[in-house]
């Protein structure tokens, strides 16, 4: 009835006494409020959930960073085998770290700057095709885990 009533204000509310219109209000402006209080809860629960699956995926992806990764590249700005990762989600934008981190083979043969990367490697090691990175959320996990390592000297 108040659904109907909130439609098509014009046409029932003659029908209604006037203390029945005030108790309407009433009703409709507290509804009005519990929405937006609730609108408020679920963006505040939402964000806390995102911030809180963000430094979870920094925490794993630092685990995997240290298994995976860590024989080859350095989390500073030294060169390993590989280049030191420090400030590389500043150097290269996310996806092509994605992609490269997914499939370093073929981004070797088809994207310029993975090339370069190749070339001026002075070691006769490339970026392997890890087994794990097969998997988008652990791509995720240790990218964000790089970008936490972006500006350390
Ligand atoms: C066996 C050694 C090795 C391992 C293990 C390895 N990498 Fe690499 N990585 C390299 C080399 C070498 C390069 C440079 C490109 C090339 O020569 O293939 C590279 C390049 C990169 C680049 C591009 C760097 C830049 O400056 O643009 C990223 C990002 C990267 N690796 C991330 C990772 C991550 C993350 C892991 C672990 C999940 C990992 N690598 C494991 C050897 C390795």
């Amino acid at each position: 009835m108040s659904l109907y009533l909130i439609r098509r204000p014009n046409f029932e509310f003659n029908w209604i006494s006037d203390s029945d219109r005030l108790e309407l209000v009433e009703k409709l402006t507290s509804l009005r409020g519990d929405q937006m209080f609730n609108k408020l809860i679920l963006g505040f629960v939402l964000s806390i959930f995102a911030v809180s699956t963000a430094s979870a995926d920094v925490a794993a992806g630092k685990k995997i960073f240290d298994q995976s990764c860590t024989y080859c590249h350095k989390s500073d700005y030294d060169d390993k085998f590989g280049p030191g990762l420090a400030g590389v989600t500043d150097r290269r934008d996310i996806e092509w770290i994605d992609k490269f981190l997914e499939n370093p083979a073929e981004m070797i043969k088809s994207d310029e700057y993975a090339q370069t990367l190749k070339e001026g490697n002075d070691y006769n090691l490339t970026m392997p095709a890890l087994p794990e990175m097969k998997d988008p959320a652990k791509r995720q996990a240790v990218i964000e885990y790089l970008k936490t390592i972006e500006s350390i000297d």
